[in-house]
Parts: structure tokens; sequence; C-alpha cells
């Protein structure tokens, strides 16, 4: 039987709530960075700059042995992919951490032809500090999403592949999201036993993302 896990979700921006302080050692940030179609006043340029410089402080702030995770679906923009994990990457590297999986999520069957966005999704760990045995593998290639609750949304059955590494092979047991839209990830976190945080800039999403539930199948 699952136990819950407790849920805390700020109305305002995430970007301002990472820098107040480093994240406590069993805090891991678990996110999904906006695309550029949701910050267009920043500009395309302005948004890869942006996406970058976050996922550095998203890096930097968790502690060393502690893991920032990043959800993330490419776009094509004006003729060209828009690499999303190379964006995180690079902010990862700023930041002096190694990545320790990079996993592909399949939002469609193999061998479909996609127009605007791919068939995939990247899920991708990094830590400073934490290093993991060939024996801690899990699978590269995530068959499904899972339930969504809206398009923007992290797929469930993603969320609770994440979950499962993290209790697993790390000492995090609160999942933060500082830009947790209706709260996919709290949601699948609390049903594994894993508290959580969110923060999200739409007062009506950080109200839905308090709220959220999300069915999972019993573990076997
Ligand atoms: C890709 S969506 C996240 C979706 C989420 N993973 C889910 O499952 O619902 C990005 C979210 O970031 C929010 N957002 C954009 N800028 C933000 C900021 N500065 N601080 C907090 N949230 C922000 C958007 O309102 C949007 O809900």
């Amino acid at each position: 039987m699952d136990q819950a896990g407790t849920r805390v979700v700020h109305q305002g921006d995430g970007v301002e709530w990472l820098r107040r302080a480093p994240l406590p050692p069993d805090h891991a940030i678990v996110t999904s960075l906006p695309d550029h179609s949701e910050l267009p006043r920043l500009g395309f340029a302005g948004w890869k700059s942006w996406f970058t410089d976050v996922s550095e402080l998203a890096c930097r702030q968790v502690a060393d042995d502690a893991v920032a995770i990043f959800y993330q679906t490419d776009v094509k923009h004006d003729g060209r992919w828009v690499d999303k994990a190379y964006l995180a990457s690079r902010g990862a590297e700023a930041a002096g951490s190694e990545c320790l999986w990079h996993k592909v999520v399949c939002r469609a069957p193999p061998g479909i032809t996609t127009f605007g966005r791919p068939s995939y999704t990247h899920l991708l760990c990094f830590s400073r500090t934490l290093r993991l045995a060939p024996g801690q593998s899990s699978p590269d290639v995530l068959p499904r999403l899972g339930e969504m609750p809206w398009a923007r949304a992290m797929g469930a059955e993603a969320c609770e592949a994440v979950c499962q590494f993290l209790l697993a092979h790390t000492a995090c047991r609160t999942v933060v999201d500082p830009f947790c839209g209706l709260g996919t990830m709290l949601a699948v976190a609390n049903r594994r036993g894993l508290d959580a945080i969110g923060v999200e800039l739409s007062p009506k999403r950080a109200a839905q993302a308090r709220q959220l539930e999300i069915r999972l199948p019993p573990r076997s």
C-alpha cells in the first residue's frame, strides 16, 4: 500500500524561489522548464539563454550528492530543431554537474514522422558528486509517457520511473518542481511516499496543483 507524502505549492516565480537558498541534502529537483512559446517576452535567443541559466541554477541549488532531473520535449523553431537536452546539459556543465543518465521517453511509436514536436521526450539526471555503479542502471528507453493531465504535462509513467530511481539510488525524499504546472510530478511523488514542493507562476495552475491526484498501477 502506498503512503502519501506531503505537498506544498507556492504561487510565484520559480527562479526567484530557487535563488533564495540552496536546497537541503534530501531534496531533488525534478522539473520541466517552460518552452519558448510560454515565455514570448524573452524572444527566442533570450529564452535559450534563460533555459541554460535556469538549468545551471537548478543544478547548483541541489546538494552535492542530490540530483537535478529535467523532463524536456524538443521543438522545431523556424525550420531548426531546438535540442533542449543540449541546453540543459550546458547549464549542468556550467554548474559542475555530470550526467548520471539520459533516458528517452516515447511519445509516439518508432517509425512515425512528426512535425513540430518529436516522438520522444528527454529525461536527464545530473549530479555533482553522486555516481552510479553499472548494477544501478535502469532502462534507457521508456515506452510510454503515461497519463498527462494537460498537453504540457509530464507523463505520469515517466514521473514514476523518476520516483523509483530516487527511492532506490539517492537519499532524496522530497521532490521540488519550480515550474510545476498542474503538479503531475508532485502528485506521482506523493503517491510513492515522497514529499513534494511546487512553484507555479499561474495562480490557477498553482491552485490545481495543490489538488491533483494521479492514479498509478500497484507496484509489483
Ligand atoms: C512545461 S510547463 C510544466 C508542466 C508540468 N510539469 C505539469 O506536469 O503540469 C511549465 C510551467 O511553468 C510555468 N512557469 C513559467 N514561468 C514560470 C516562472 N518564472 N516561475 C514558475 N512557473 C513558471 C508555466 O505557467 C507552466 O505551467
